[in-house]
């Protein structure tokens, strides 16, 4: 029998240059003909980008001419193609049309025709090879990836393997910025595959020399980072430090209402804008884990995140503030705070006092990009105040790009799915459908690797932001499917890591976050269990459990968290009945012998998940086992290396949790699986 072997380059990710293709000779010759007439950076290069495309995906070698009378693919901008009628299309929308013999590819501005390239080039991928008549925009105009990248090198090495949330940054090392040109247009041409459009690339906490990158001493290499990334359609934005005009301003004071202040911002962004003139804007965090901000100065946030934002008005920029902010000083004895309040009690008083280029950048979850947690109640509150969601692609706390974690799938069944409850259409995908949420933001998985993101698999994750920036409403099925067919070809192969990826992310949530029980990872490094690694620490992640129960009463005869939703949430997440099973324990405090849904107590479905969780992530390891031969070893064993650390890890958790359950209820498990002393 012969045996073909799926070959696949980790560096190529999604965008696999096959070199060759099986189209027939007529189809074969109208794609080796591309007519356009574009000028313009990104139109141009979009063009360039198809021929390209072409040739290392399919192995065609298309010429660019100004005309042909023989059938081709013709292809420009709306303007450009005058005579030819057209669907109307949204801002960086495209259209795909097989006309007379004909393909016609139109982007109603230049960023839609490169996504119509991609777009087109993908389908060839999967295997359509028309008629096409497709229109198509993304759902939202701010699709960004904010690095947390740091100018010190961030990995921590462990067992030989590349650790942390990701890996050191391809635009730093050794505390300079330093970069491979040739690494960042192929990122940026990854990025532009999956229409992301912004890219923020140093870490929010903006420490030691990054806090320079708004001055002579680094603009000139961030302004050559930036030119890189432009033809791609992608602009940049930089995280700020919020003292800045004291750490190296001159001023002894960084209070926004104080007219010194904003005028030495306005001058420096100035500067910025001399040397980035389509800079987006900044990110900011501020009045968040340890990072200075307006509280300092008895200010709001409105007043704080207002002054920068009329430095970069007159510039067309925006600021993206970060409403991460809450109290990590606590004291776990005082019962009376509830961080997950904090960002709602912070912000939605403020609602309307921004300007109207301050863009609130708030994360999916109120505590901090755990493994299930409710949506951020701000969403649906918000009514006079532009903002975005920000979820993290990184694995900080979903098993740190050594175990496969898929998580488009929380993002778009947890997230994106989610009713707030709070108007006529208001799922989180619904509103940003309709422009109330005008952005997706994603902390970056990216990383110097070969493969770019450490674990070869979590390329998947990068591809399903993107997806989802462009259609909050795909579906993860579908996202896991088609990454698996532009990854591998081979339809078995494809089913089988696509199955993995869907698989992953319910095993993940059974074993380390039993019914929305957070922070039981290890302090600051965030892989691996620590069950009361953060019990009596100052973050105000606690569990509080004893020996008759666990979890916080976070309704309205508790924290009163719950209220902050609207009436028809707030009543759905009281009744533990009603309230999804998988945050069951971030918003209520039950007993072990509570009775839940499916007729088992709390105690014996924890320990059931366990089990089965530990069981599902065997079942990942075998499929993947299962393909041994079937694609080239070296991209197999990675793959495997890391399964093997992934199957450990939740190995620990499955038995720590476990074990630390039975030592304080004294309650073995039904079915007398083992429990370890
Ligand atoms: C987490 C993470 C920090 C990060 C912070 C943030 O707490 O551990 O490193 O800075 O999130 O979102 O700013």
């Amino acid at each position: 029998m012969h045996n073909t072997i799926c070959h696949v380059n980790e560096y190529d990710c999604w965008l696999q240059n096959r070199g060759t293709n099986s189209f027939d000779a007529g189809l074969a010759g109208i794609l080796s003909t591309i007519v356009a007439n574009e000028k313009g950076e990104v139109a141009a290069n979009a063009v360039k980008e198809l021929q390209r495309g072409l040739s290392r995906m399919f192995g065609i070698d298309s010429k660019i001419t100004e005309k042909s009378s023989a059938a081709c693919v013709r292809m420009g901008t709306v303007s450009s193609l005058p005579g030819i009628a057209f669907p109307p299309m949204k801002a960086e929308g495209f259209s795909i049309k097989s006309a007379n013999g004909d393909f016609l590819i139109a982007g109603a501005d230049a960023s839609g025709l490169l996504y119509g390239v991609y777009r087109f080039l993908t389908e060839l991928a999967l295997g359509n090879t028309g008629p096409f008549d497709i229109v198509d925009a993304p759902a939202c105009p701010t699709r960004m990836i904010n690095h947390w990248d740091t100018l010190e090198n961030f990995t921590r090495v462990a067992r030989g393997f590349k650790r942390g949330m990701k890996g050191d940054s391809i635009f730093f090392k050794d505390g300079k910025i330093h970069y491979d040109p040739q690494r960042i247009e192929d990122y940026a041409r990854l990025l532009a595959s999956v229409g992301i459009n912004l890219v923020s690339p140093n870490n929010v906490n903006v420490r030691g020399d990054a806090k320079f990158f708004i001055t002579e001493k680094h603009l000139p290499e961030l302004a050559k980072i930036a030119a890189i990334l432009r033809p791609f359609g992608i602009r940049m934005m930089l995280a700020v430090y919020y003292c800045s005009s004291m750490a190296f301003g001159g001023l002894d004071t960084a209070d926004p209402l104080d007219a010194r202040v904003g005028d030495w911002w306005k001058k420096q962004t100035d500067l910025v804008y001399r040397h980035i003139p389509d800079l987006a804007g900044y990110v900011v965090k501020a009045d968040s884990e340890g990072e200075p901000g307006p509280f300092d100065y008895g200010r709001t946030h409105a007043e704080g995140a207002n002054m920068l934002a009329r430095a970069l008005k007159p510039h067309g920029g925006d600021v993206m503030w970060r409403c991460f902010v809450y109290d990590c000083q606590q004291d776990w004895r005082d019962h009376s705070k509830d961080r997950p309040k904090a960002c709602y009690d912070i912000f939605a008083p403020l609602d309307g006092q921004f300007d109207d280029n301050v863009v609130l950048q708030i994360k999916n979850g109120p505590l901090d990009f755990q493994v299930y947690e409710p949506v951020t109640p701000l969403f649906g509150a918000l009514k006079k105040t532009r903002h975005v969601l920000e979820v993290q692609i990184a694995q900080e706390y979903t098993g740190h790009q050594t175990d496969v974690a898929f998580l488009p799938y929380f993002w778009s069944t947890e997230v994106m799915d989610f009713d707030m409850k709070t108007g006529p259409n208001s799922t989180i995908a619904g509103m940003i459908e309709d422009g109330v949420i005008e952005g997706f933001i994603g902390v970056g998985n990216i990383c110097d690797d070969n493969n770019w993101t450490g674990l070869t698999l979590a390329q998947a994750n990068f591809y399903g932001f993107g997806r989802l920036g462009w259609d909050p409403k795909t579906r993860p099925q579908a996202i896991a499917d088609d990454w698996a067919r532009l990854t591998y070809g081979d339809e078995k192969v494809s089913a089988i890591a696509a199955k993995i990826q869907m698989d992953s992310y319910p095993a993940l949530g059974k074993v380390n976050n039993p019914f929305g029980v957070s922070f039981m990872c290890k302090p600051d490094f965030h892989y691996g269990p620590s069950i009361e690694g953060y019990e009596y620490a100052k973050w105000g992640t606690y569990h509080r459990a004893n020996h008759e129960g666990i979890g916080i009463d976070r309704t309205a005869s508790g924290t009163g968290y719950t209220t902050q939703y609207s009436p028809e949430v707030d009543k759905m997440f009281s009744d533990p009945a009603t309230c999804p099973e998988n945050i069951l324990l971030f918003i209520h405090r039950l007993r072990y012998d509570h009775v839940m849904n499916n007729g088992k107590t709390l105690l014996q479905n924890i320990y059931n998940n366990h089990f089965e969780g530990y069981e599902e992530t065997r079942g990942m390891v075998d499929a993947w086992k299962s393909l041994e031969g079937k694609i080239n070893d070296d991209y197999f064993n990675t793959v495997l290396e890391r399964f093997e650390l992934h199957l450990d890890n939740a190995h620990e958790w499955c038995d720590q949790i476990n074990t630390y359950f039975r030592r304080y209820t004294g309650i073995n498990d039904e079915q007398g699986r083992k429990i370890y002393d």
